[in-house]
C-alpha cells in the first residue's frame, strides 16, 4: 500500500474555487429542506376530488418517482467509493449532499402516498422498459464499480444515472406533473416537494455534467464513448414515454403527450450539448465552469 498523502495539511488544502467544492457549499445552503414539514392536507382534499382516471396518472408518476428515487438511494454508493479512492476529496464532500437528497427525495414520495392514502402494491405502473432501466441497468451499471473502476466504467456509470435518469427521466417527469398539477391548480404540497426535487436534481447532473467532462478532459476518446451510450439508451426514453401515454391522445388532466416526447427528445440533444463543450478544454477550465454553465439552479 502507498503510503496516504493528506491533502487539507498540505500546501494544497481545499480547492475552494473549484466546481465541485462550490456545488458542495450550494448543496449545504440549498438542500436542507425537510419532506417532513410540508403539509399535504390540501393534497389529501384535492386527491379525493380527481376522477379515477386523473389518479391514475398521478398515480402512474408517483409510483415510478417513488421506486426511482429508491433505486438511485441503494445504486450511488459504488460511485462515491470509486471517487473516494481516486482521493477527489472535494467530490466526494459534494457527493456526501448528494446521498443524502436522495434520500430526502424517497422520504417525499412516500409522505405524498401516505398523505393520500394510497397504502397498495403501485408495482403494476412499472411497465416493462421501466423495470429494464431501474430494475437492471440502473444497478448492474452502478455495482459493476465495485470490481471495476477504470475512466470508462465510471462514465457508463454518470451517463446512465446523471446524464439519463436524472437528466432525461426524471426531467421529463417534471414536466409531466407540472403538466398535470399546475394548469389543475392542485396538489401544492406535492408540488412545493417537486421545487425543491428540481433545484436538488439540477446539482446531482450538474455534477454528473463535470464529471464526464473531466473524463472526457483527461481521456478525450471518452467523448465518442459517451455519445455511443446516450444514444443506445435514447429508445428506452421514447419508450417509457409511449407506454405511459398507452396510445391516448390527450392526458386525464388534458395536457398533450407529444409536447412529453418532444420535452425528452429536448432533454437528450441538450445533455450532449453541454458535454460537447469539454472538448477542446484544458482540466483547470473544467474545474472553473460556473453553475449556470452547468445548469444548476
Ligand atoms: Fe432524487
Ligand atoms: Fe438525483
Amino acid at each position: 500500500m502507498t503510503e496516504r498523502k493528506m491533502l487539507t495539511t498540505s500546501n494544497r488544502g481545499l480547492l475552494e474555487d473549484s466546481f465541485p467544492f462550490r456545488l458542495y457549499q450550494k448543496a449545504k445552503r440549498l438542500g436542507t429542506w425537510n419532506p417532513a414539514d410540508i403539509d399535504f392536507s390540501q393534497d389529501a382534499h384535492d386527491w379525493k376530488k380527481l376522477n379515477t382516471d386523473q389518479q391514475e396518472d398521478i398515480l402512474r408518476l408517483i409510483s415510478q418517482f417513488q421506486a426511482g428515487e429508491e433505486a438511485v438511494t441503494l445504486d450511488l454508493l459504488p460511485l462515491i467509493m470509486a471517487i473516494a479512492k481516486e482521493g477527489r476529496l472535494e467530490e466526494e464532500m459534494f457527493l456526501t449532499t448528494f446521498l443524502y437528497e436522495e434520500a430526502k427525495h424517497t422520504e417525499f414520495f412516500r409522505l405524498v402516498l401516505n398523505a393520500i392514502g394510497e397504502k397498495g402494491d403501485l408495482s403494476h405502473f412499472h411497465t416493462d422498459t421501466y423495470k429494464k432501466i431501474f430494475y437492471e441497468l440502473l444497478p448492474t451499471t452502478m455495482e459493476r464499480l465495485v470490481t471495476d473502476q477504470s475512466p470508462a466504467a465510471i462514465a457508463e456509470a454518470s451517463v446512465v444515472y446523471n446524464m439519463f435518469v436524472e437528466g432525461v427521466l426524471a426531467e421529463t417527469g417534471y414536466y409531466s406533473f407540472y403538466q398535470a398539477l399546475e394548469n389543475a391548480r392542485i396538489m401544492p404540497g406535492l408540488l412545493e416537494g417537486i421545487g425543491h426535487l428540481k433545484k436538488d436534481e439540477s446539482r446531482h447532473i450538474g455534477y454528473g455534467t463535470f464529471l464526464l467532462q473531466r473524463l472526457i478532459c483527461e481521456h478525450p476518446h471518452l467523448f465518442d464513448y459517451v455519445a455511443a451510450k446516450m444514444t443506445e439508451l435514447t429508445p428506452l426514453a421514447l419508450r417509457l414515454n409511449e407506454e405511459g401515454i398507452a396510445g391516448r391522445e390527450v392526458s386525464a388532466f388534458g395536457g398533450d403527450p407529444a409536447l412529453v416526447m418532444e420535452f425528452t427528445l429536448r432533454q437528450l440533444s441538450v445533455r450532449m450539448d453541454i458535454l460537447a463543450r469539454a472538448k477542446g478544454k484544458k482540466i483547470e477550465e473544467i474545474y472553473r465552469f460556473s453553475d449556470s454553465e452547468l445548469g444548476v439552479l
